[in-house]
């Protein structure tokens, strides 16, 4: 069975001096939530600073966005050659870089594959918007998601994919369980099988979108739902905590 992953999206949230007081809270708090693998994903000018804070635990931390170049002159960009040492993980493809700063499939290929490159694990973000899922496209959007952004992709070790509905995300909306895990076992799963067979079983499947410790058990209760990428009640180091016991529970692990 694949390890559980309690992956924490801080977006554009913390300065640094309250990202470094977030890590060690998460840090402190930490016993209890054994058996869950906790990754913390701060801003950029953060990341050292909080590798620094959990070091020494069994907590690690990614990136939220990275350039698929090596470098260059891509003002205000960040390379996946300039966050080895300094995180695990790398989240691509979220549904905020999708919408808001136009990333495609196309670009979002190109930066998995520089993220396996660098030793990196890409946390593959896909999910379909309410007008998608209400025209009854979610299923083969999510699908041809999977399948273009691991194009070309040959060795999947260290992959991370999130199912994170868009309607999901910051609305207090989380989908059901049993929505979640239809996505996730037929769309996401199914096609990960075609795409690499047995290798596939061992991909962490994230749910996303509106994740708390109320409704974490639940979703951990699905076989096919592995852990979460959790925003807003990351921000909390109590409830992140309290959703990785609870899943790490629900799957046996804690
Ligand atoms: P949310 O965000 O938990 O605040 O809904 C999830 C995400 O965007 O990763």
């Amino acid at each position: 069975m694949p390890q559980t992953v309690i992956a924490g999206n801080w977006k554009m949230n913390t300065t640094l001096a309250e990202a470094v007081a977030l890590a060690q809270g998460v840090r402190k708090g930490l016993t209890g939530a054994g058996g869950a693998h906790l990754v913390l994903c701060p801003p950029f000018i953060s990341l050292a600073a909080v590798q620094d804070a959990v070091r020494g635990s069994a907590i690690q931390t990614g990136a939220q966005n990275m350039h698929f170049e090596k470098s260059g002159a891509f003002t205000g960009e960040v390379s996946a050659a300039m966050l080895q040492g300094l995180c695990q993980y790398v989240i691509l493809g979220h549904s905020e870089r999708r919408q808001l700063f136009g990333e495609t499939d196309t670009l979002i290929n190109k930066k998995v594959q520089a993220a396996f490159q660098n030793d990196l694990k890409p946390i593959l973000c896909v999910g379909e918007t309410l007008e998608q899922r209400e025209a009854g496209r979610a299923a083969a959007l999510v699908a041809e998601q999977v399948r273009q952004g691991l194009n070309g992709v040959s060795n999947i070790t260290g992959l991370v994919v999130a199912y994170e509905p868009v309607w999901a995300i910051g609305t207090g909306k989380a989908a059901t369980p049993e929505i979640a895990a239809e996505i996730m076992d037929g769309a996401i799963g199914k096609t990960l099988q075609s795409m690499f067979g047995t290798a596939s079983g061992q991909v962490p499947l994230l749910y996303g979108g509106s994740v708390n410790p109320g409704n974490a058990a639940g979703f951990a209760a699905q076989k096919c739902i592995h852990g979460a990428l959790v925003g807003g009640a990351s921000l909390r180091a109590d409830q992140v905590l309290d959703i990785a016991r609870l899943m790490a529970q629900a799957k046996g692990a804690g």
